[in-house]
């Protein structure tokens, strides 16, 4: 009997919790709409985090290279097989693989925790260990719930029938893996504060894997001992472009650029004209329209990050011959 009038009363309790807050959202909606409402979130943030922080969709989509940094093409989006080559430095063709939930060339049979290792450990579900190219040693410092909302949001993509081609290596997977700079586990993983802006900015650089493209391009492939100091050389189609140096250096990096430079380098693009440019024009392979599409207060942060990593002259040609 006790028991009962225990149970009664968290009963009763959880009831007038669920009726006062209903009161004090001034909302009439049911209990179970709330719920759908915070999956809705989750989703919306992973789809934030995949499309213009960690940029998974940019990579594992087609690109339309016809407009200024080959925008995705939509209806392609997590379909995979963008090809990545010695044109841009890698030692062989790397196709980027299918992570919508087509169940038969896609993740759909995939677990979570399938997903989780590939992202962060950049093993698949077979086994198979997958090139760094894809940032997952970044990954693999990222926070659950960020991660988890990623996963979340692929999962809603729309399937689609795409069987990517083997990739073709120059050198032996187990030679490019980065095992030992990888966590045995996300689990401990912070997200800073965003009250924290340079340790905030910190973390979405990592996540957005600015330092690999802006690091200098040698036979070994980026030199990460000079992050930030650009000097990565992309053959697109059209033309040559090499990556800036963004370190705070005045004179060869973006020392000198107040905050209002730095995001009028990127807001121009969230206008779809802007994608149009004429052939005959450089191109460049930056993710200039995702990164555009970051919160303002994202960029300010990923600023006032790169104004404190250290100076490193290097002049930069953007457009070498
Ligand atoms: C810079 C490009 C790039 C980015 C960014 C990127 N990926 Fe990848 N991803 C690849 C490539 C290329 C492969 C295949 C590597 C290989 O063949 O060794 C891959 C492989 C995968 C796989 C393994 C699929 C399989 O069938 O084995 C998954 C899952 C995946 N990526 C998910 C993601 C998610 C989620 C994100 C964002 C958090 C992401 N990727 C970001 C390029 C990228
Ligand atoms: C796929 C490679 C790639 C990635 C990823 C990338 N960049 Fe770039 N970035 C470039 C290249 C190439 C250029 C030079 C051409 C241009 O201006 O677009 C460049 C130029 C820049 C410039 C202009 C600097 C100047 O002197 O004009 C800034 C600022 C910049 N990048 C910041 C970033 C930030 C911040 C990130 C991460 C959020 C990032 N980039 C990610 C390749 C990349």
């Amino acid at each position: 009997m006790k028991k009962l009038i225990a149970l009664a009363a968290i009963v009763f309790f959880i009831f007038s919790a669920a009726y006062f807050t209903s009161c004090n959202n001034s909302s009439d909606k049911p209990a179970e709409d709330t719920a759908a409402d915070s999956i809705q979130q989750v989703i919306q943030h992973g789809e934030y985090l995949a499309t213009n922080v960690a940029m998974c969709i940019h990579c594992h989509s087609q690109r339309d290279f016809t407009k200024y940094s080959g925008p995705v093409t939509t209806g392609t989006e997590g379909g995979g097989g963008q090809l990545f080559d010695e044109k841009i430095g890698l030692p062989g063709k790397i196709y980027s693989r299918n992570i919508t939930p087509d169940n038969e060339t896609g993740v759909g049979t995939w677990t979570d925790d399938e997903l989780l290792r590939a992202i962060t450990h950049g093993i698949s579900k077979n086994g198979d260990t997958l090139f760094p190219l894809m940032p997952y040693p970044n990954y693999n410092r990222m926070a659950k719930e960020d991660l988890l909302s990623i996963i979340a949001y692929i999962r809603t993509l729309k399937p689609i029938k795409n069987k990517i081609p083997e990739r073709q290596l120059m050198m032996p997977i187990a030679a490019a893996y980065p095992g030992q700079y990888l966590q045995a586990s996300v689990d401990g993983n912070i997200k800073p504060s965003a009250e924290d802006i340079v340790k905030y900015g910190e973390y979405l650089t990592t996540m957005a894997d600015c330092g690999t493209c802006h690091s200098p391009l040698t036979p070994q492939g980026p030199d990460m001992s000079r992050i930030y100091a650009g000097g990565y050389i992309f053959e697109l189609a059209s033309n040559k472009v090499q990556s800036a140096n963004i370190t705070s250096d005045t004179a060869t990096g973006i020392g000198s650029w107040t905050e209002e430079r730095f995001l009028n380098k990127f807001l121009p693009f969230r206008k779809e004209e802007s994608y149009n440019f004429n052939p005959g024009n450089q191109n460049t392979e930056m993710p200039v329209i995702e990164i555009a599409g970051m919160k303002d207060s994202d960029l300010k942060a990923i600023y006032a990050y790169l104004r404190t990593v250290k100076p490193i002259t290097n002049l930069v040609e953007k457009f070498p011959k």
